[in-house]
């Protein structure tokens, strides 16, 4: 099933997200459901506060499809070590339209549990790192406006208020 992805603006995507405790067939359906909305919406990652479901989950495909093996799904994840500085341009999926460079760390290594409830860490470095610092902040209810400048930021929501009331958000 393809869920609509939540936009900017929707309290959802500014609040922290649950754990997950249960690791059962509803959570590996959702999972699947996650992957084709991100992939519909021609996304590399999603996090489950993007279609409306306050859980720590966050699905990733820095490939697009390429790659079955790149495939990562993480639950309740932290960023347990981050090295180096990288900046790019970095988008949204609940931010359509707009995009911002980014500094972010290079290296990052995250700590969650897979569909079964297995704890695992992985390594990423740049697109994968800025993948793995991206989903983890939705899940903590952050924007990746939040990194932006205060000026930055504030010309980014007076743009989409704008849009939001032409109606077009
Ligand atoms: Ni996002």
């Amino acid at each position: 099933m393809i869920y609509p992805i939540v936009k900017y603006g929707n309290p959802v995507l500014e609040k922290a997200a649950e754990t997950v405790t249960i690791f059962d067939d509803d959570l590996k359906a959702l999972i699947d459901d996650m992957f084709e909305s991100m992939y519909a919406a021609h996304g590399v990652g999603l996090a489950a506060p993007q279609i409306g479901i306050g859980r720590r989950i966050a699905v990733i495909d820095v490939t697009f499809k390429e790659d079955p093996n790149a495939r990562l799904v993480l639950i309740n994840p932290e960023i347990i070590h981050t090295e180096g500085k990288h900046t790019q341009s970095e988008g949204c999926l609940s931010i359509p339209d707009f995009r911002e460079n980014v500094t972010r760390p290079n290296k990052v290594t995250v700590r969650a549990q897979d569909i079964r409830g297995k704890v695992f860490e992985k390594t990423g470095e740049e697109l994968l790192a800025r993948a793995l610092l991206h989903e983890t902040d939705h899940l903590k209810g952050k924007l990746y406006m939040s990194h932006l400048s205060t000026l930055k930021r504030d010309l980014m929501k007076r743009k989409i208020r704008k849009l939001m009331k032409a109606g077009e958000w």
